[in-house]
């Protein structure tokens, strides 16, 4: 069995499969798109068939992987976002969103719309029994920003479905140098915070620059990370370590504009420490 809070470099259908894995409270899962990226040694484009064969059985082992009370999000684009659906509901989970991360970093298109999101679908093995934090993802709501309005929670109110981050910029603190698709640390950070507690193990079965490893170590959760790759398996590891020791920089307030105007719009109508018995607001990523 592989000993917890680490990353390891192997093929992790292959290490789940063989019962290595622990079973996890939380599995957050970004396997690659099947688009033709460029890995350092996973090839990125393989026959539908095949990459579908694939995505089963990983999806099967990781639902394996999960404690009954588990939660499993998946990240996943256009091509195959239908194909995760079905495949989750034929294994029997729970879907309780289908999320859509809205990116602010557009392309340029000249003869149809940028694409300018990425799914995220949210599963749990059992209907009823899981974890869900709601209080700790909370964020300003327009009675709060917008309208002064004093019968406002002040303890904000849960996002809705669409949740708006910045990619990783090449310029950001936050951007490692060594890995093309890294997921943005503030995003992993809801994920985490919501579907799990202190103390709980979190897995990544394709770690890539290991984010989803790095947040839950900062949110005192125990962590798993396994990826291909034994180049950027080193490398997470270093981030790792890092992050523990403090040396690495978070991500910037100024990287997203829309949550410090809403962050200071709140701070100015005395709200900002939000409920005095959790301290919730004061804890949210941009406060
Ligand atoms: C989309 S990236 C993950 C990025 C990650 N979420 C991050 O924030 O950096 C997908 C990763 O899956 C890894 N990978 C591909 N096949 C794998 C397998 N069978 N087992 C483990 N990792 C694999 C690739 O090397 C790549 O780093």
């Amino acid at each position: 069995m592989l000993a917890v809070d680490n990353i390891y470099a192997g093929d992790c259908i292959e290490l789940m499969e063989s019962g290595q894995v622990p079973q996890a409270d939380l599995i957050f899962a970004d396997p690659p798109f099947n688009i033709g990226y460029k890995y350092d040694v996973y090839e990125d484009r393989k026959a539908y068939e095949d990459y579908y064969a694939w995505t089963e059985r990983w999806m099967a082992a990781c639902r394996q992987t999960l404690k009954p009370t588990g939660s499993f999000w998946i990240a996943i684009g256009d091509e195959y976002a239908a194909e995760v659906k079905i495949i989750g509901d034929r294994l029997g989970l729970h879907l309780r969103n289908w999320v859509i991360w809205h990116y602010t970093f557009g392309q340029n298109t000249k003869s149809k719309f940028a694409r300018s999101h990425t799914h995220l679908l949210y599963w749990t093995r059992d209907p009823k029994s899981f974890t869900f934090n709601d209080i700790s993802v909370r964020i300003p709501s327009a009675r709060q920003t917008t309208y002064a309005d004093k019968r406002a929670n002040p303890e904000g109110k849960l996002p809705d479905d669409v949740w708006s981050f910045s990619r990783v910029c090449g310029t950001f603190n936050e951007r490692v140098k060594w890995h093309p698709c890294q997921m943005p640390e503030r995003l992993i950070d809801r994920i985490v915070k919501v579907s799990s507690r202190p103390g709980d193990l979190v897995y990544d079965p394709f770690s890539g620059s290991g984010t989803t490893v790095v947040v839950a170590a900062r949110l005192g959760r125990r962590y798993l990370g396994i990826d291909l790759s034994e180049d950027y398996v080193h490398h997470s590891r270093q981030r790792l370590a890092d992050t523990l020791a403090g040396k690495r920089k978070g991500t910037e307030i100024a990287e997203d504009p829309a949550s410090r105007r809403a962050a200071r719009a709140v701070k100015g109508r005395g709200n900002r420490k939000g409920n005095p018995r959790t301290g919730q607001m004061d804890q949210l990523p941009w406060a």
